[in-house]
């Protein structure tokens, strides 16, 4: 008996060690680093691109980099609350400044960075840097030429950057799940806008309706977002709301509402019963109609789920 006690303390201190040896080692390696490709490739800039780019990154990019005091976006903190488990979360300094913006990064390299989540310097951007693996080239073209524009957003600005400080969660999720998205081996077309359905999912799929209105963020599918936990189905808990149902299902999702009414919830933020949409769903109002007819018909050919969410705010 004495024995058996003497063997299970080995055992434990053991077990012991080698989880601490593990724990130290995620804190000082921190988020890993992978090889950094510049694809060399150089955007000729049109007006067109830059009036697309705007409206693009004013969806996409702008809520989590515009800094409400400067106006431009100069990076942000984007969990003030510290509600999420990922340490101090900062988004960067994307201005035309040569130090602290991305005045001195390539094209291709802010092309590499979009598609796969690695920086030029190798370092790599988890989930909470979007990436836009599904997105055409010609769009993220429009993007990279709306940010090297004269507009005021992207004006060099030498407000400084903090860093993002990750939470050991953070690290150890980096270790074991979050992993940068292979570079797209092929030219990415623009879809088919005559194709009303191909139009709509590649909007959903390029706007991150999914990542919001799936089940959960961590059992997102990038890559094959129709195979995400609860495609569309809506119950992803944000802030203090779960997300709505926007499957076709007739009970529980907006298998009854009309091409109207889905317009004015997702454009002007509009309830069907009165009332606004909660944040963090905003008015779409940079949409136009016809993206937004898109959206709906893509919406009417997904999987119905039967899910009923709770709309009330939990706080
Ligand atoms: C959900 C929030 C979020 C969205 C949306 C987002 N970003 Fe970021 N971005 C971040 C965070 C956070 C970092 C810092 C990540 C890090 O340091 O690992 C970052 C870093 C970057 C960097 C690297 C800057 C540097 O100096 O290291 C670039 C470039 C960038 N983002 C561009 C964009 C563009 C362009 C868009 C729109 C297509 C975009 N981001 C959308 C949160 C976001
Ligand atoms: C940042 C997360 C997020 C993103 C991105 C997002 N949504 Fe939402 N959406 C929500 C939340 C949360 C609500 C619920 C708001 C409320 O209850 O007041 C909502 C509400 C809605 C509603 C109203 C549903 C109802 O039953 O009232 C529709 C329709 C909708 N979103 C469609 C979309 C589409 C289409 C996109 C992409 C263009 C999108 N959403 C992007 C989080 C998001």
């Amino acid at each position: 008996m004495k024995k058996f006690f003497k063997v299970l303390i080995i055992i434990l201190v053991a077990v012991v060690l080698i989880a601490g040896c593990f724990a130290l080692f995620l804190s000082v390696r921190g988020i890993p680093n992978y090889e950094a490709v510049d694809p060399g490739i150089k955007i000729v800039s049109d007006s067109a691109r830059i009036e697309r780019g705007r409206i693009l990154a004013n969806m996409l990019c702008a809520d989590c980099h515009k800094n409400p005091e400067t106006g431009k976006l100069t990076g942000a903190n984007m969990d003030p609350l510290g509600k999420l488990p990922f340490g101090k979360l900062m988004s960067q300094n994307i201005t035309q400044d040569k130090t602290v913006g991305i005045g001195n990064w390539t094209d291709g390299e802010i092309v590499y960075l979009l598609r796969t989540g690695i920086k030029k310097d190798g370092q790599y951007s988890p989930p909470w840097m979007a990436k836009l693996p599904h997105m055409s080239d010609e769009d993220v073209a429009s993007i990279i030429s709306f940010l090297r524009s004269d507009d005021v957003m992207v004006n060099a600005d030498a407000t400084p950057d903090i860093p993002c400080e990750p939470s050991f969660f953070a690290k150890f999720l980096c270790l074991v799940a979050f992993k940068p998205l292979p570079y797209p081996d092929k030219v990415i077309e623009q879809p088919d806008t005559s194709n009303k359905i191909d139009w709509g999912k590649y909007l959903v799929w390029n706007l991150d309706c999914f990542t919001c209105h799936s089940a959960d963020f961590a059992k997102l599918n990038s890559m094959e977002p129709q195979l995400s936990a609860g495609y569309l189905g809506g119950g992803n808990f944000m802030d203090s709301l779960f997300t709505p149902n926007i499957t076709p299902d007739k009970e529980t999702g907006i298998g009854m509402w009309t091409e109207e009414k889905f317009i004015n919830s997702l454009r002007y933020g509009i309830k069907p019963g009165g009332g606004v949409n909660r944040m963090p769903m905003k008015p779409y109002n940079l949409l136009s109609e016809s993206e937004c007819k898109a959206i709906y018909a893509y919406l009417q050919t997904v999987p119905p789920i039967k899910n009923a969410v709770s709309r009330n705010a939990v706080y």
